[in-house]
């Protein structure tokens, strides 16, 4: 095992906000109650081998049941604030009527939250499409951006005297790639055309809603969540190496901040998907809207990955296993249902393992590319426009191993998370507006096309019984958000200890 790495106490700027983070289909349950009706979700698990084990989210965590319970655990975790989703397909059922039912059951979870003063912060997609509006041509079609506007609307009317961080989308990366490009996500359309355009129109409807909301509630906090890589070249004194982490740094992290945060598609990026038929999907003014500016930017960091022009020669690691947030699974570990690659441009990179130690789901653990990370979005993207940038989600899938007594000792867990807050605090050192941390996750939920298979929570979820157990993470935790500072510890680099 590596040495162990610094370990003193660390504190954490005053008003540092700590939170954990969810989402609706993965925790509600309660499919079809309340005149909640399916989503593109419900409707891909029904796909044979489309999601492991052909788990669904009819129950779930139950929290559409049990949400009364669920904060009272955010309570006794000392949580500043709690980032949830709101269901699209509860909310307007059929992609446009409003569902008053559905509404209600937000407007008491958030009361429930600040009755425990906990800071309610609402992303308003989560991957949920209602199917209705799947099968007028989803997101590839320009109408659901407007769509999603009018919805973004209707919640802020019942919720906006409440609820004052307001965020659309959560990932777009994954709900236009993983989504129409390679299919391993709802709704499994394979399509370089289709990913591109739902890219597109998802920042469109970004881009709507934070116009809309931003007239009806100039107070609001308001802004988008994105999933990010670090690429970094396999050799960086290779030209090609350098060319495939350019190309992947445009696919995954430059193809959403530049027209956000600069109000234009990179030119690189634009060259590369030329024969796609882009330039039809963009129309004039829309960069205008997708740059309408924002007040924070969520950043979800798991990983990064090493880019090569060519393959990896066999080392024992077969190629793919070390890509960011479920875009590249190892072959035995991924989803049952065939997908291919997520990048609408793929030849020519090449995903190599560097032999990092590696969390349950086969992504490398890498703290120090957050640091990286955050301190270049500071310096090229949100520093220059004043956007506050948070952590809206980082952690990591382990198996638990449970107790004889019913406890959950994951040290694992909780050494990921604190390297990954030492390397968040690093970045605010070197100039970073780092302003809260959300784990991922409050307990343990569907993990999409790996169902229950895959445990990310702080508290262990018990799926036959609904039961929550607080792991040692979650202890760790509410102790870290009690003193905002992590404690003084020694820690091994985490990952498998026999690895
Ligand atoms: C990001 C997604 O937002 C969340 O839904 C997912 O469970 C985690 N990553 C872990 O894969």
């Amino acid at each position: 095992l590596p040495a162990p790495a610094d370990t003193g106490r660390v504190a954490f700027p005053d008003g540092f906000l700590w939170g954990t983070a969810t989402a609706a289909f993965q925790i509600e349950g309660a499919s079809s109650e309340g005149g909640r009706q399916d989503s593109i979700w419900d409707a891909f698990c029904r796909i044979p081998g489309a999601v492991r084990n052909g788990d669904d989210g009819t129950v779930a965590c139950d929290h559409y049941h049990r949400y009364r319970e669920d904060v009272a655990l955010m309570k006794r975790l000392n949580l500043d604030t709690y980032r949830f989703s709101t269901s699209w397909a509860r909310i307007m059922p059929d992609g446009k009527t409003v569902n008053a039912e559905g509404l209600d059951f937000y407007s008491r979870l958030v009361d429930e939250l600040l009755a425990a003063d906990v800071l309610p912060w609402l992303t308003l997609y989560h991957w949920d499409l209602p199917q209705a509006l799947e099968e007028l041509g989803g997101w590839p079609s320009r109408d659901t951006a407007y769509r999603f506007a009018d919805y973004a609307v209707a919640v802020h009317e019942a919720l906006g005297d409440r609820v004052r961080v307001w965020t659309t989308l959560n990932e777009p990366w994954c709900s236009a790639f993983l989504g129409y490009t390679s299919g391993a996500h709802a709704p499994g359309k394979k399509s370089p055309e289709l990913g591109l355009a739902a890219a597109h129109h998802l920042m469109l409807g970004h881009g709507l809603a934070v116009e809309a909301l931003r007239e009806r509630d100039p107070e609001a906090s308001l802004g988008i969540t994105l999933n990010f890589t670090v690429s970094d070249p396999v050799d960086p004194s290779d030209p090609a190496d350098v060319d495939a982490a350019r190309r992947d740094d445009g696919m995954f992290n430059r193809i959403f901040l530049d027209p956000i945060l600069r109000g234009a598609y990179p030119q690189d990026l634009l060259d590369d998907v030329a024969h796609l038929g882009f330039a039809d999907v963009v129309r004039a003014g829309d960069l205008e809207t997708i740059s309408t500016p924002i007040d924070v930017l969520g950043v979800n960091y798991y990983n990064g990955g090493a880019v090569s022009a060519r393959p990896q020669q066999a080392q024992g690691t077969p190629e793919g296993t070390a890509g960011p947030d479920g875009a590249r699974e190892t072959p035995t570990d991924g989803p049952v249902w065939e997908t291919g690659s997520p990048n609408p441009v793929p030849d020519g990179i090449h995903h190599h393992s560097r032999g990092l130690p590696t969390t349950d789901m086969g992504w490398e653990v890498q703290p120090e590319g957050l640091t990286r990370l955050l301190v270049r979005l500071q310096q090229d993207y949100t520093g220059p426009r004043g956007t506050a940038l948070f952590v809206t989600e980082n952690g990591a899938a382990y198996p638990d191993v449970v107790q004889p007594d019913g406890s959950v000792d994951d040290q694992d867990r909780l050494a990921f998370i604190d390297a990954h807050l030492r390397a968040l605090k690093a970045a605010i050192d070197a100039g970073a507006d780092v302003r809260g941390y959300f784990a991922w996750s409050l307990m343990d939920n569907f993990e999409w096309a790996l169902g229950y298979s895959k445990r990310f929570g702080l508290v262990r979820v018990d799926y036959e019984t609904q039961e929550r157990t607080v792991k040692a993470s979650g202890r760790w935790y509410a102790q870290v958000a009690r003193d905002n500072a992590l404690p003084a510890r020694t820690v091994d680099t985490p990952g498998p200890a026999d690895k």
